[in-house]
């Protein structure tokens, strides 16, 4: 309608058109057809959305190529054609038909898994092609001989074809759609397999003797993909710009910065310090990836809230220690709150700045927890439980071994923009402590003092607070959704 209203009122030489499904070779995996035939060739169980009897009307590419061309050198200017076809068929007897063509002795209803369908799957869309017809376009390729073809060809081609991307993430029940970096129009025109020129991904991995950079270091290799250690400091503009540039990375994975020893209490004596690497590094780091079209994966820290009266210490929790109303606790939308201590005030500064980089996404990161409860010092609870006396206040914590894979998905993704990355829920001191009791030492006793008494042994603040786990899960909905409260802390016993 807006393309029209400037050709009725500019004279705007416009042509509009509608297109339908469309099916072929080299279609991306994630698309129907392609996406049923490389999951039966790797054995895989086809996954249907719902019943499967929406209907679609299927055209193969070269007739719907066939279809801009006429429009462009025959089409009335103002005009809209409708690009379809007549044949309809239900996604059901897609699947099936594939099955068939693929594997002809077995039984369809086998190979299929009924998987929940989208929301607001629509119908049918069937369209008018009279239009288009009346500018002499016939579809030339019927769906049985197109299907034979797309068939075929991705048997043969299909997997190196698409060797630029993650299958594994894409031949599942609810894929998102793919971003190939670096794919280029005259690349996708040339029939050439974009695989050849599409830049594969490649992880920089900044935090090289850290936790958690040693800890994704693990996963991508566990994982097989591509990656290297970064070794420049993060404020040395030019030499973390070589390393981006030299190691061809299309992802950076951001550990590191200053945590202080033995802890943040470090960051209040040393200020300049953590400006230098926590803001000026993080931002510089930014900057050149955003320079260099580079995803950045940015692991911040869900430190920089606490509770105050909108968002209170005590509220009403749910059976797995989640807030019943999300409003009382901290989203992606809140902006920090809490400046009690050097740290987690550069820590808000840099995530506020973040903010207007379009490429980073930015994970928060609360208390985090890994399976080494006896000996790892910067494990929250080998923390507390070698403290003399412990404060009791529900917070946010974050999994490590259970939610780091959601990190590399989500930059493989290429999401971006701020996420509480941490389990739902908020527990207390005292709940992990008993359950630090119960698995693994049956006498352990602690003592608890209050956030006055507390304040007297630290020399800065610490942060409490629930974050929402809302949104994280709403985007990644295809994905499990991770233990809550207690649950979370058990699995790292596992
Ligand atoms: N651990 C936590 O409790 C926690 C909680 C929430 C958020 N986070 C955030 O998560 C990130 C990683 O935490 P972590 O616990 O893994 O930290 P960590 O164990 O202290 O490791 C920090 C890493 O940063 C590197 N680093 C420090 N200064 C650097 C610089 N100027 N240039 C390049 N690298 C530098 C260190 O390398 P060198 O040894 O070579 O200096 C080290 O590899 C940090 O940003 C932290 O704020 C941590």
């Amino acid at each position: 309608m807006m393309v029209k209203s400037y050709h009725r009122s500019y004279g705007l030489p416009v042509l509009v058109t509608r297109g339908n499904n469309v099916y072929g070779p080299r279609q991306y995996p994630e698309k129907l057809i392609p996406k049923m035939i490389m999951m039966l060739q790797r054995n895989k169980k086809l996954t249907v959305h719902g019943d499967g009897v929406s209907k679609r009307s299927y055209l193969h590419v070269k007739d719907v190529a066939a279809a801009f061309d006429i429009v462009l050198h025959k089409g009335v200017t103002g005009s809209t054609y409708n690009i379809g076809t007549a044949e309809e068929h239900s996604v059901i007897d897609i699947v099936k038909q594939i099955i068939r063509m693929m594997k002809p002795d077995v039984e369809p209803e086998k190979m299929i898994e009924h998987v929940r369908n989208r929301p607001f799957n629509d119908m049918r869309y069937f369209l008018d092609l009279r239009q288009l017809e009346s500018l002499g376009w016939k579809e030339t390729i019927k769906f049985d001989e197109g299907l034979k073809q797309t068939v075929d060809w991705f048997s043969v081609h299909g997997a190196s074809f698409w060797d630029c991307c993650d299958l594994d993430s894409v031949l599942v029940a609810h894929p998102v759609p793919l971003v190939v970096p670096a794919l280029v129009d005259s690349q996708a025109s040339s029939g050439q397999p974009p695989a050849k020129k599409a830049k594969k991904v490649k992880f920089l991995v900044f935090g090289k003797t850290g936790w958690i950079g040693g800890m994704i270091g693990n996963l991508l290799t566990q994982k097989g993909f591509a990656w290297e250690w970064a070794n420049s400091r993060l404020q040395d503009r030019e030499s973390v710009e070589r390393e981006l540039l030299h190691s061809g990375c299309t992802h950076v994975m951001n550990a590191a910065g200053v945590t202080g020893r033995p802890n943040v209490d470090w960051c209040e004596t040393h200020r300049q310090e953590t400006i230098r690497v926590n803001v000026i590094g993080t931002l510089t780091l930014a900057d050149l990836c955003a320079m260099h079209g580079i995803h950045m994966t940015n692991f911040a820290t869900g430190c920089i809230f606490h509770y105050d009266q909108s968002k209170p210490e005590k509220v009403e929790r749910d059976a797995s220690l989640v807030a019943k109303d999300a409003s009382k606790t901290f989203s992606e939308e809140d902006h920090p709150n809490f400046t009690g201590s050097f740290y987690s005030e550069t820590k808000g500064y840099v995530e506020n700045m973040l903010r207007e980089f379009e490429h980073v996404l930015t994970l928060r990161v609360r208390m985090p927890i890994d399976g080494d409860v006896l000996c790892n010092k910067r494990n929250f609870i080998y923390k507390i439980s070698h403290y003399n006396k412990v404060v009791n206040i529900p917070n946010s914590m974050t999994v490590l071994p259970e939610l780091l894979p959601y990190a590399v998905e989500m930059a493989l993704r290429r999401l971006t923009g701020i996420y509480n990355f941490c389990n739902p829920g908020a527990i207390s001191h005292n709940q992990v402590l008993e359950l630090y009791r119960d698995y693994i030492d049956p006498d352990f006793k602690w003592a608890n003092f209050t956030i006055e008494e507390q304040a007297k042994v630290i020399t800065a603040a610490r942060s409490n607070n629930e974050l929402s786990p809302h949104k994280m899960w709403k985007d990644l909905f295809f994905l499990r959704e991770p233990s809550r409260g207690f649950a979370g802390l058990e699995s790292c016993d596992q």
